[in-house]
């Protein structure tokens, strides 16, 4: 298994290239089954979940085609994907891989919208919670899919088709707003989903929807209201830059100090993160082509926070704000409102020299003078990049094992930070 040193102490300054949002492509990629003509993506980064959902895409009897690499080096735009699903040759999508990848409990409400039957397990819990279905399922019944739970896997169908409905979600998920929005794409009529997330990521798939033909009202607010059609065409969209991986890298650059363009990114996806960072004494400025993030000399200032659903602090930059905090002058305090065990980073950090209480949903994290590099392990993709940020700023040299966790969501990582100027090395296990 590959791991990765850090030697912690330098400032970061340069450029940093944001690629595609993992977010987005997921979903964006699901939608090429709502269609028989050819969806293509631009922007679409090279990550191991993009890689694994186009394994379970290509078993449904999805077509990819991927555009050669380009000559004009320009790699950080990411990769052109033509997908084509002329013919959906499967509609069972097996524990084995659903199992590994969340998101791909999504194909769920396509998949019925599209062939009026689906088999798809059951996610199961994961390292960061419970994390139900419940509500995909409350939006799709909604619709007329019936459902059965038989050994695991949800058994759907609709031999009538989908109807448009009025849905209330008693609370805001993304991936029920996903699993409902599609699936309303090819619904008879106009389905509303009222309570539906406003995360940026949803809007880029309304987006694309529309370009499939779908008229879709209320775009980035939390009433969607989606006019279904018979047959949707295919489309050319270009995916969103990656808001959680550019507040990562911002957070990294006010760990560490210095002086980084973040090439892309833009603030309207991260009005409160980049809000938080202000208050700690981090200069955060819009600039032409992204945003521009400089600490130079001054202290961290602490800060309280609770993470929201969009547009509130997001929980997938909660780890990499505590990993900040744990080097402030004086008492954070970190309240995790989304997800209920989403704590893992926290027995890593101490293990680098952070003083972090745990009560429930709340950490208090007391700054340190300065944290120490040791061997630490990688638990899910966020608490992993939050390990990083904190040996950036450590003494000596950090390793992180299982980064397998960081490939799932960060592109190039270590490219990226060791252009600014970090030292910071893959170590392969072969
Ligand atoms: C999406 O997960 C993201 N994943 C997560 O990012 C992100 O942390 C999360 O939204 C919240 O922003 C992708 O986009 C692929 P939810 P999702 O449904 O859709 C509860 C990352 O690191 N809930 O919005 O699974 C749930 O338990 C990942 O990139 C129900 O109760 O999250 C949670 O408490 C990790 N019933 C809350 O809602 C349901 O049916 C929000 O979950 C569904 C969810």
């Amino acid at each position: 298994m590959d791991r990765i040193k850090i030697v912690g102490g330098g400032k970061l300054t340069g450029t940093i290239p944001i690629s595609g949002a993992k977010n987005a492509a997921l979903p964006l990629l699901i939608a090429s089954l709502l269609t028989a003509d050819r969806l293509t993506l631009k922007n679409v980064p090279n990550l191991a979940d993009v890689n694994l959902l186009v394994r379970i895409l290509r078993n449904h009897g999805v077509d990819l085609a991927v555009d050669g690499k380009r000559a004009d080096g320009a790699s950080h735009l990411g990769e052109t994907f033509h997908l084509t699903a002329r013919d959906i040759v499967d509609t069972t999508a097996p524990y084995e891989m659903v199992s590994r990848m969340r998101a791909s409990f999504w194909v769920l409400g396509p998949l019925i919208a599209r062939m009026r039957q689906a088999k798809v397990s059951l996610p199961g819990g994961c390292a960061i919670g419970t994390r139900p279905v419940d509500l995909h399922l409350q939006g799709l019944k909604a619709l007329g899919a019936e459902i059965d739970i038989d050994r695991g896997y949800v058994l759907a169908k609709a031999p009538k088709g989908l109807r448009g409905a009025r849905i209330i979600f008693p609370k805001v998920s993304v991936g029920a707003t996903h699993n409902v929005l599609l699936a309303a794409a090819l619904a008879k009529g106009e389905t509303v989903i009222e309570n539906a997330a406003r995360e940026p990521e949803v809007g880029d798939v309304a987006d694309c929807l529309v370009k499939m033909g779908v008229r879709i009202d209320g775009i980035g607010t939390s009433t969607l209201r989606i006019q279904g059609k018979d047959r949707l065409e295919g489309a050319v969209h270009t995916v969103l830059p990656d808001r959680i991986e550019a507040g990562t890298f911002a957070m990294a650059v006010a760990a560490t100090g210095g002086d980084v363009l973040l090439q892309g990114a833009r603030g309207i996806d991260l009005t409160t993160a980049l809000e938080a960072l202000r208050q700690t004494g981090t200069d955060v400025t819009e600039v032409e082509g992204g945003l521009r993030i400089v600490r130079n000399g001054n202290g961290l200032l602490p800060i309280s926070i609770e993470t929201q659903p969009f547009p509130g602090f997001p929980t997938d930059l909660q780890a990499q704000l505590m990993a900040l905090m744990t080097r402030a002058q004086g008492t954070s305090v970190i309240r995790e409102t989304i997800f209920e065990n989403r704590f893992m980073h926290v027995q890593e950090l101490a293990r680098l020299g952070a003083d972090i209480q745990l009560h429930g949903d709340t950490a208090t994290i007391k700054g340190v003078k300065a944290l120490q590099g040791a061997p630490v392990m990688a638990t899910d993709l966020r608490a992993s990049v939050s390990l990083v940020i904190a040996a950036l700023t450590a003494d000596g040299e950090t390793t992180i094992n299982r980064v397998y966790h960081l490939d799932r969501g960060f592109e190039r990582l270590e490219e990226k930070l060791s252009r600014c100027g970090a030292n910071i090395e893959r170590i392969s296990a072969s």
